[in-house]
Parts: structure tokens; C-alpha cells; sequence
């Protein structure tokens, strides 16, 4: 195993990133909403299978987003397909010809009419899919230019195969990096006031069957766009 030196992590860092930086928004930009009045609320799905209980409960999210105002558009964003190296933030290059699609990802991030970001993710083993912890971890770059995230708000939807399946202990994991990135975190506010979206795949029906988890999933939704709202001066 070869090591890296604290030089080669940054130069390395920095040449993985030199295409994304171009397109980072200063986080200056962000203080204000955008011309037409709107902001927008991104999900991120990072289950490797694409449109499916992650990808759904996200919908539900989105559209209880959507019915706290006119002014909120929302975007459904899944990780499923796309070619996301984790190591790539320590520092460590591609190999040739290796695709790389986070880079596209970072305009939709990092642009200021993006007031709000919804992570949601299966829950394995307790914890993140590799999917959502590669995707965390090359948001790095966006910690490493100006911020980008910074002052967006941020919620959390886990979706298990059992009712109590980590969830929660899921929750936690990914907000730990959302801190790290100065965003404004919330729970599902009223009327429990829980981490986040907490979902259960293995009601019969699928998720759109699990009444408790789309109760916190929608909540969270509302949450997410009530404080966007207000932290651009909405509302
Ligand atoms: C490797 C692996 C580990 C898993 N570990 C857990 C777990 O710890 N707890 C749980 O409730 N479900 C677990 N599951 C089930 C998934 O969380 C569940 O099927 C989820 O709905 C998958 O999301 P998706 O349909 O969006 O892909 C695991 C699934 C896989 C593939």
C-alpha cells in the first residue's frame, strides 16, 4: 500500500477538483434568493438501484416540499449508474481512463438557487450505502472551494428493509458529514421532532405502504423547504 504525503493529497486534490471548481457558486452568491422568486430543493438518491424504495420515498418528500409554497422547485437526483470514486478526495487519482461522473454533479450542488439538499439512502448494515458515503466524500471539494454548501439546509431520509433497521444510527452517520459542510441540518420538526425521514421498505406494498415512515418522510419534506424559505428571506 503506498502512502500519501500531505503535498501529494492536496496537489492530487486539487488536480481531481480543478474541473469542478470553475462552476462553484461563492457562497456570497447564496445570500440572496434567486430573480424569479423561487428556490429549489435538490434529493439526492444514493441507492445503487435506480427508481426504486430510496428513489421513492424521495418523491414523497419532494412533493410535501412542493406544497409548502408556490415558490419551491424541487429536483430528483439519483447516484444509481453513475461512477463515483471515494478515494478520489484522499487524494488518490484516477486510473486512466476511469469515469468519473461526480464533476457533473457539482453545478447542480453547488448552484445558488439550491437552497435545500435531501439525502436520502438504504440502509446497509446499519449505516450508508458505499454509493452515499463515495458521493459524501467527494463533496469534499465543494468544503474545499468557497464553501459551496455552506448555509443550505439539509435533511436526512434512511430507508431499511425492516422497521427498526438503522435507520436512525443511518441518520446520524450522514449528517455528521452535512456538518462538516456548514449546512443547516434539520429533523422532521412537527409534530415529533425527529432526525429525519426513517422509512421501511418491507411494508407490504413497498415503502408507499409505510404510513409511520411516510409521516417523518414528509415532515422532514416541509421542514427542509419551511427553513429554506426563511433562510432566504422568503418567508
Ligand atoms: C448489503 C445490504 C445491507 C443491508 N443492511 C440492512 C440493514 O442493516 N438494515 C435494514 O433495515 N435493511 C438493510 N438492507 C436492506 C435495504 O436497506 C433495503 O432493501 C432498502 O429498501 C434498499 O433500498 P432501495 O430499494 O432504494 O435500493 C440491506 C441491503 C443490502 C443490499
Amino acid at each position: 500500500m503506498q502512502d500519501i504525503t500531505r503535498r501529494d493529497f492536496v496537489r492530487n486534490s486539487v488536480a481531481a477538483s480543478a474541473a469542478a471548481t470553475a462552476v462553484v457558486a461563492p457562497a456570497a452568491a447564496q445570500a440572496t434568493a434567486s430573480s424569479d422568486g423561487a428556490i429549489k430543493i435538490l434529493a439526492i438518491s444514493c441507492s445503487p438501484r435506480k427508481g426504486k424504495s430510496t428513489a421513492a420515498a424521495l418523491g414523497v418528500c419532494l412533493q410535501a416540499a412542493r406544497e409548502v409554497s408556490p415558490r419551491i422547485e424541487t429536483e430528483l437526483i439519483e447516484l444509481a449508474g453513475l461512477r463515483i470514486n471515494g478515494s478520489v478526495a484522499a487524494g488518490i487519482p484516477l486510473a486512466e481512463g476511469e469515469p468519473d461522473d461526480f464533476p457533473r454533479l457539482v453545478p447542480l450542488l453547488a448552484d445558488p438557487k439550491v437552497r435545500g439538499i435531501i439525502l436520502g439512502t438504504p440502509v446497509y448494515f446499519g449505516n450508508m450505502s458505499s454509493l452515499c458515503r463515495a458521493f459524501l466524500e467527494r463533496c469534499m471539494v465543494l468544503y474545499q472551494n468557497k464553501l459551496a454548501l455552506s448555509n443550505k439546509v439539509a435533511g436526512v431520509v434512511a430507508v431499511g428493509g425492516t422497521r427498526n433497521g438503522g435507520q436512525e444510527v443511518t441518520i446520524q452517520s450522514v449528517q455528521i458529514s452535512l456538518f462538516c459542510q456548514e449546512m443547516i441540518i434539520v429533523g422532521n420538526g412537527r409534530p415529533h421532532a425527529r432526525l429525519g425521514g426513517t422509512v421501511w421498505s418491507g411494508a407490504e406494498g413497498g415503502v408507499l405502504k409505510d404510513e409511520f415512515g411516510l409521516t417523518t418522510t414528509k415532515a422532514l419534506g416541509r421542514r427542509v423547504a419551511e427553513v429554506a424559505l426563511r433562510v432566504a428571506g422568503l418567508s
